[in-house]
């Protein structure tokens, strides 16, 4: 396909260079984008009379065409076109002639292809956001049922205090209301329309950037020319919280390999999100989870790429800018995948509430609990702490736990140590009691899972 710019080229681009300069096989994806910008563009164009009313009646007719027909599949993408903008003009101008070359009038495709880009970001922000809000519904709910469920917290992956499974859970739920946070904010401050910057300079032409803003639901035209066209900050923002949350996805996905594990069987998951070995007959691997855990690397790349990218570019537009479309699609499109399969993962988790308290049984969870009992019978902690040490260690000699530990060697440390304190280290007392602000309490789980069910009437 003929190129946009080749009035004063007297020879070929290379075709190995042609190659490697389009964008085409990436941005055709933001076709929708490119023609609904130029229609802006053009209406604008004929309200200033710039363009006369029968051109631009001609455009968006042909314009409008030409989306049908994409949609349809009546028309294919000309992958030999440099990008999908060359794509758009050169085939409005086959269908409606002269016209279709008035259309780039007061523009350039350096704002046209920023215009694009934050369309297409913007819609896809909103997917996240809507995903994300499904993950933490399939969490909250997951944790509500599961209020009362006991299993041992811990810290350095050593048991270190009993807590419900729906606290957990509900720590990844919060996790995820900051997530959603985090698109919001970078689709708010993305929403603001840089047609019009052209070039870099702005434009001699009467145009109006507010009609084309307001056209295209963005809050306002962006207030510096240069800076409409070589800003990026919006696709690196995306990055950005697309690579926390998928350290979250990543974390919570490690936690459920873990617990589907045999070693700790807290959960099963569903065969339809896991899979079976080639020659190990017994196993069930936690595919979907161990993917969402490894393509958090990608999306941190992307990151780390983009950031790259604009770390030396001047202003305004340069041509590394290009690169800027495959780091963020690329992440948009892993963390899509990954939270579609995430929130059914999750939903159909199956729970195995006798597996978490036989291992909160064990590990000695409840000895924090058995020093503080002793510092309200009046021991100082410090001492309290030392003797709680000495128990479980003539625990682990006798092979019993706390609660099975006889009143006589309680006494034998202290005698202030009565048969009230079984009561009182019982697991369930432990969870119970836990009614601090944000604390285990099934209490708590309930009111933080009532708190994220507000928050996601307002998503
Ligand atoms: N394909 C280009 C990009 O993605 C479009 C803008 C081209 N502008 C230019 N001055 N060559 O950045």
């Amino acid at each position: 396909m003929a190129k946009l710019w080749e009035g004063s080229f007297h020879q070929q681009l290379d075709s190995v260079a042609d190659d490697f300069n389009s964008s085409i096989r990436f941005d055709c994806r933001m076709a929708e984008q490119d023609i609904k910008g130029s229609m802006a563009h053009a209406a604008m164009l004929g309200a200033r009379n710039i363009i006369s009313k029968e051109d631009t009646e001609s455009i968006l007719t042909g314009l409008e065409g030409i989306l049908a027909d994409l949609q349809s599949g009546a028309l294919a993408m000309d992958m030999t076109a440099e990008d999908i903008h060359s794509f758009v003009e050169g085939e409005l101008t086959a269908r409606i002639g002269a016209a279709g070359k008035r259309l780039h009038t007061a523009r350039s495709r350096n704002d046209q292809v920023a215009v694009d880009v934050r369309l297409y970001l913007r819609e896809k922000a909103e997917e996240i956001i809507s995903l994300t809000a499904k993950l933490l519904e399939a969490v909250k709910d997951q944790a509500l049922a599961n209020a009362e469920t006991i299993m041992p917290g811990y810290t350095h992956l050593q048991r270190g205090q009993p807590i419900v499974f729906g606290h957990q859970l509900m720590a990844y739920a919060m996790m995820l209301t900051r997530d959603i946070g985090r698109f919001q904010d970078a689709a708010r401050r993305m929403n603001q329309s840089p047609l019009g910057s052209c070039a870099l300079a702005g434009t001699t032409y009467p145009i109006d950037r507010h009609m084309t803003a307001e056209a295209l639901g963005f809050d306002s035209p962006t207030r510096n020319s240069i800076d409409g066209v070589s800003d990026r900050d919006f696709a690196i923002e995306l990055c950005s919280a697309a690579a926390v949350l998928m350290m979250h996805l990543s974390r919570f996905a490690e936690e459920i390999i873990l617990w589907s594990s045999w070693e700790f069987r807290f959960v099963e998951l569903s065969d339809a999100y896991t899979t079976g070995s080639s020659i190990m007959p017994q196993k069930k691997n936690s595919d979907m989870a161990e993917l969402c855990r490894g393509k958090t690397g990608r999306v941190y790349g992307n990151l780390m790429a983009l950031l790259t990218v604009m770390k030396g570019t001047p202003l305004a537009y340069n041509k590394d800018m290009q690169e800027d479309k495959e780091a963020v699609f690329d992440s948009v499109d892993t963390v899509i995948m990954c939270l579609k399969v995430f929130a059914p993962m999750v939903q159909t988790m199956k729970v195995k509430p006798e597996n978490m308290l036989k291992a909160a049984a064990g590990g000695f969870i409840d000895a924090t609990d058995l020093a503080d009992y002793m510092t309200k019978k009046g021991i100082p902690f410090r001492d309290a702490y030392r003797m709680t040490g000495d128990l479980v260690a003539l625990c682990i000699r006798k092979g019993c736990t706390l609660g099975e530990l006889p009143l006589e060697e309680y006494q034998a440390v202290s005698p202030v140590l009565e048969k009230d304190l079984y009561e009182e280290i019982s697991l369930n007392t432990c969870v119970r009691r836990r009614i601090s602000f944000g604390g285990t309490a099934p209490d708590s789980v309930r009111e933080q899972a009532a708190w994220v069910e507000e928050f996601l009437k307002h998503v």
